[in-house]
């Protein structure tokens, strides 16, 4: 896969939510395949610890860009920050909800931040990243979304829409970029067990479950599978399949979805 993954997309690519958890693993692996990275995340020292680790251990150039995904000129300055390379593969990977609530009992202006980060800037990167990949067809692109994209559920109303438009999205631009050898993934991810899940659970006086999915088995799975989207659903029987609640009755579908949450 490595040598394979900088022919195909190098010379640069791009982890949006690059610095801890799946987004430091696509950062991790995207190195190791010889391709530069720019790691984008909020938390400096954060940011720039995982920056620190890749270029030892990988290499590559490192660049980070340090900004909050849910500002309105996020991607504009995105855009201006790699002005200078070719990014050959980009990934979205920050979308995780912090606190799953009850829609109202949350405010609005954190519900409006939420769908800044994982819609209006998901749908303004694909365009200003994928615009020119599909110009010199050549390029890959990684949408990371949910199975609560699946169907509605209490306590994950914002979330889950967001999810449900980056699969749709991303399963959209699939099939309007195949044809321009541009890959794209909406790739689906369960419990993955990551620092931000672990804030979440513990905030609950949860712990991480044993046996969810790993970082770095996600990013390696993805990277090997981005040509065969639009969806990669991690961790499934059939992942290029069905959705597991495609069956049921809408209704169903969302209460089951309600109860798995309330579950967890
Ligand atoms: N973990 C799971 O169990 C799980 C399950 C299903 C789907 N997913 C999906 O997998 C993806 C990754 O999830 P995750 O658990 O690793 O947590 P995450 O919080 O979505 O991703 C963490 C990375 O994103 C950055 N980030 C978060 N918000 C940002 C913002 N507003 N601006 C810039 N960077 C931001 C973080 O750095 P900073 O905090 O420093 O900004 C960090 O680098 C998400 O799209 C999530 O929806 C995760």
């Amino acid at each position: 896969m490595t040598a394979k993954l900088a022919d195909k997309y190098g010379p640069w690519g791009v982890v949006a939510g690059g610095s801890d958890g799946v987004g430091a693993a696509f950062a991790h692996r995207i190195a190791a395949a010889g391709i530069n990275v720019v790691l984008v995340a909020r938390r400096v020292p954060v940011l720039e610890a995982c920056a620190d680790e890749i270029r030892a251990e990988h290499g590559v150039d490192v660049r980070t860009v340090a900004l909050d995904l849910s500002a309105s000129d996020a991607v504009a300055r995105l855009v201006d920050a790699t002005a200078d390379v070719e990014v050959g593969l980009f990934v979205y990977n920050a979308g995780a909800d912090d606190i799953s609530v009850p829609f109202l009992d949350k405010d609005v202006d954190t519900h409006l931040s939420l769908v800044r980060r994982n819609c209006g800037a998901v749908l303004e990167a694909a365009y200003r990243f994928g615009g020119p990949m599909v110009e010199r067809e050549r390029g890959g692109v990684v949408l990371v979304t949910s199975g609560a994209a699946w169907a509605g559920g209490a306590s994950l109303a914002a979330y889950g829409a967001t999810k449900a438009f980056d699969l749709v999205l991303a399963e959209s631009l699939w099939a309007e970029w195949r044809g321009h050898n541009v890959d794209v993934l909406s790739l689906v991810l369960g419990m993955t067990d990551t620092p931000s899940l672990r804030r979440t659970l513990a905030a609950k006086g949860d712990a991480a479950p044993d046996g969810i999915a790993t970082p770095d088995d996600v990013a390696e799975t993805a990277l090997r599978h981005l040509g065969d989207g639009p969806t990669w659903i991690h961790g499934a029987g059939d992942p290029t399949g069905p959705s597991p609640l495609g069956a049921l009755p809408r209704r169903d579908a969302v209460l089951a979805m309600s109860r798995s949450w309330a579950e967890e």
